[in-house]
């Protein structure tokens, strides 16, 4: 129903705007974002905003009327701004938090992550999944890096988090986007390859981060195209996106950037330092494991010969019976 979901982002895009104005009556929060090296300018794009730390702020702002519109009500607690207590009573979802705005590829507000101000837990919180908010579909700054020119669409970069996007675009990388607290999938790759023939995955350097993209690895598989390019970028243990370029600025993130490994090479990495390939029982699960990967490739025939003639190499075997394992586990 068109209509309905029209109500739904006048009243996302209403809070956004309430979260937003709040900011400048929070000289906490800004300086917050001032310690994060966030400028006003990436404030103004980015509309970030602060939910105050009140438990009716965004219920009051937005349902002053309540009473009268019943219908708001339930649009707040199906998209998870509000919730609603034992006694009846609503209260907001987000308090005492940094607000971003998550948007869809046409630029609607569609979601919030709030982050807290200091060490406490949780760090981040999301808004949950709704009739407008499907995580799995949804890319973080789709809706700016599909309007880039074309030059600056010879890849895109998938960060972990919206802070590391956000950070990118203000040092001048403004090709990222982020997935939203789950692991990236098909349906996110083939949505970002509509905009460009590459992909890089540059999750953080942390070892959390190192098993992000070995996962981001096996969900990639079925996305897999010849006439398409994904890579990996891995960045030193103590850095993650945002640091980095804060740190080293535009320049030194794309010397990591044009470091990052071919699918190919990082899956014989993986391959490498999983198993010990110098012995016979080592090679076999190796093989074993690299088959019932690449059997999901499904629509890449030259990756996949390439692939096998890759395998064969690492583990000193004719490529042929590399072959026959795929064709035994098919
Ligand atoms: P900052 O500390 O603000 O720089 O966060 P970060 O984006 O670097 O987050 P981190 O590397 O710790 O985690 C990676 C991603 O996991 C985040 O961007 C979030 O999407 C998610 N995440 C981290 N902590 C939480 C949490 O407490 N709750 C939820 N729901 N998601 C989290
Ligand atoms: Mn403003
Ligand atoms: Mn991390
Ligand atoms: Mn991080
Ligand atoms: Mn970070």
């Amino acid at each position: 129903n068109p209509e309905k979901t029209l109500d739904t982002f006048e009243l996302t895009k209403a809070a956004a705007g309430f979260y937003h104005q709040e900011l400048f009556k929070h000289p906490e929060a800004r300086q917050y974002l001032q310690n994060r090296g966030i400028t006003q300018e990436t404030i103004e794009k980015y509309q970030i905003g602060f939910a105050p730390n009140n438990w009716d702020f965004i219920f009051k702002s937005l349902c002053a009327d309540s009473r009268q519109n019943p219908d708001k009500v339930s649009k707040l607690l199906d998209i998870g701004l509000i919730k609603e207590n034992e006694s009846g009573r609503y209260y907001d979802m987000f308090r005492n938090r940094v607000i971003i705005p998550i948007r869809d590829k046409k630029g609607n507000v569609i979601a919030f992550g709030g982050r807290v101000l200091d060490n406490s837990k949780p760090k981040y919180i999301n808004s949950k999944e709704s009739e407008i908010y499907k995580k799995g579909y949804e890319l973080f700054n789709l809706d700016y890096v599909r309007k880039l020119p074309k030059e600056e669409l010879n890849c895109i970069i998938i960060t972990e988090g919206y802070m590391d996007v956000i950070a990118l675009d203000q040092y001048g990388v403004h090709n990222a986007v982020a997935s939203l607290g789950t692991a990236t999938t098909p349906m996110q790759l083939s949505l970002l390859f509509k905009q460009t023939d590459k992909i890089v995955f540059c999750y953080d350097g942390d070892d959390a981060g190192r098993h992000a993209a070995w996962r981001a690895f096996g969900l990639t598989l079925s996305a897999v195209r010849d006439d398409k390019v994904l890579s990996f970028c891995f960045l030193p243990k103590e850095h993650d996106p945002d640091s980095l370029v804060r740190a080293q600025g535009a320049a030194g993130f794309r010397k990591y950037l044009e470091n990052s490994l071919f699918f190919k090479d990082y899956l014989m990495s993986e391959l490498s330092h999983r198993y010990d390939l110098g012995s016979d029982e080592g090679q076999i699960k190796a093989v074993d494991e690299f088959c019932s990967l690449v059997k999901r490739i499904t629509d890449a025939p030259i990756m996949l010969q390439s692939l096998i003639v890759a395998m064969a190499k690492l583990v000193g075997w004719e490529e042929r019976r590399i072959e026959i394992c795929l064709q035994n586990k098919q």
